[in-house]
């Protein structure tokens, strides 16, 4: 197949990591099953707020079925597989009594995957916060640090003798952007998403050290979503809308907590809520920088919103995916050097993949070319910068499976295995047999 074969891994060093990425809310469904307490998605769907009215109640029923999907790692030959815990399973209230059957759920999830020879990388929020949480105040109350740190230290007693690497949160700069400025949840304001930005952050620090203390040999880090802002137009006005937007979306957590400070940009907005001695509760020393990117973000300004920018329109003939994200191999490579030159820890890609509406043909096959030509660019792109001294360790595929796509439900498509939602069955694409080989392929160098 044209595009499709394996692109180059030769700069790409002898113990590079390759492996695939999913998230409790987005796969194990069991919403009220075994004590399982809601969170604020569970919410969220119930309120109308997904498309199709879809919900996490059953997504790809990871909750009985994740034998099976350890089995199709296996065939993968991933070495390392990242998956979120949902505080809710274990905390159904979010702090106070644990929840045994959620923690056996995780037990037995490890277990598998240990037996199958398959490292977990267990995050620790992927947005699934507990409702009860949520009802008094969420992350906006600075009382959320002491929560999580609470959480991480059940997740870290129960499993650390097992699990050895952690991440503290999955994105934070989507999720406190997303619910308290560009999103149309309630409670949006300025106040609000500067509270909570600077609370995950005392979170971040305090799960660190909970995570160093209690689990010996723990490899520590976060995951954050990194895509270069850049203005849609030449205007004055849509350059310092992205170069605001980008502060936000790529600096806000990593620079205090990598580096102890907030980016000069937003400084004054967040100091009514820093308490001295914070700076250095964030800025714990970690051992990696998880990178999350999949293209770069067009904004253009607009007065009349919370920050004063919006998306604006993608230059005309970048190519897109089917679900619209451009493709730019090249913007990846760059981000792999602006984090490596920012941040100078070793960097993991703990998610790049490719949307689509992908279906099954007559014969029943997933064919999807295009996510097999997206991967070979991008993993060509990861190449050539670790050939140019970027300290790239390791690439995660979004994601294992098809899954529950936030607020576009399960209308579009992000696995290397088809998920047919009414069966439940699980069908490898064309991309699973392609990352297989390459995984083969680059293991026998
Ligand atoms: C990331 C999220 C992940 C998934 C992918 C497509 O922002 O971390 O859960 O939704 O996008």
């Amino acid at each position: 197949m044209p595009g499709s074969e394996l692109p180059s891994t030769a700069n790409l060093r002898p113990d590079f990591i390759w492996g695939v990425s999913t998230s409790s809310f987005q796969i194990e469904g069991a919403t009220k099953e075994d004590g399982r307490g809601p969170s604020v998605w569970d919410v969220y769907c119930q309120n109308g707020e997904i498309k199709n009215h879809d919900t996490g109640d059953v997504a790809c029923d990871h909750y009985h079925r994740y034998r099976e999907d350890v089995a199709l790692m296996k065939r993968l030959g991933v070495q390392a597989y990242r998956f979120s815990v949902a505080w809710p399973r274990i905390l159904p209230q979010g702090q106070g009594s644990a929840n045994e059957p959620g923690l056996s759920f995780y037990d037995r999830l490890v277990d598998e995957l240990l037996a199958a020879g398959i490292q977990p990388w267990l995050c620790l929020y992927h947005w699934d916060l507990p409702q009860a949480l949520e009802d008094l105040g969420g992350w906006m109350n600075r009382e959320s640090a002491a929560w999580f740190a609470d959480y991480t230290r059940l997740v870290a007693t129960r499993f650390g003798d097992r699990v050895k690497r952690f991440a503290t949160f999955n994105e934070p700069s989507i999720f406190s952007l997303f619910s308290r400025s560009l999103g149309k949840r309630d409670r949006s304001s300025e106040g609000n998403l500067h509270r909570t930005i600077h609370h995950v952050n005392l979170a971040h620090g305090a799960a660190v050290d909970v995570l160093r203390e209690k689990v010996p040999g723990a490899s520590i880090g976060c995951i954050h979503n990194y895509q270069p802002c850049w203005p849609s137009s030449g205007s004055d006005a849509d350059a310092a809308a992205a170069a605001h937007l980008g502060a936000y979306w790529n600096n806000v957590f990593p620079d205090p907590q990598c580096r102890g400070e907030y980016p000069s940009l937003m400084r004054p907005a967040i100091d009514p809520y820093i308490q001295p001695g914070d700076l250095s509760r964030i800025c714990r020393p970690i051992d990696w920088f998880g990178l999350n990117h999949y293209s770069p973000v067009y904004v253009k300004a607009q007065p009349t919103s919370l920050l004063g920018v919006e998306f604006g329109e993608k230059p005309a003939g970048v190519p897109l995916t089917p679900i619209g994200w451009p493709i730019d191999p090249e913007t990846f490579r760059k981000t792999l050097r602006i984090v490596h030159d920012s941040y100078g820890l070793p960097i993991y890609v703990l998610e790049n993949g490719y949307g689509s509406f992908d279906r099954p043909d007559k014969a029943g096959a997933v064919i999807d070319t295009g996510r097999i030509e997206f991967l070979r660019a991008y993993i060509g792109a990861m190449n050539a910068a670790a050939g140019n001294g970027v300290d790239v360790r390791g690439y995660f595929i979004w994601s294992l499976l098809d899954n529950f796509e936030w607020e576009s439900g399960y209308s579009v498509r992000f696995g290397l295995t088809y998920v047919d939602y009414p069966s439940l069955l699980r069908i490898p694409k064309s991309s699973f047999r392609w990352y297989a080989d390459l995984i083969k392929t680059a293991g026998q160098r």
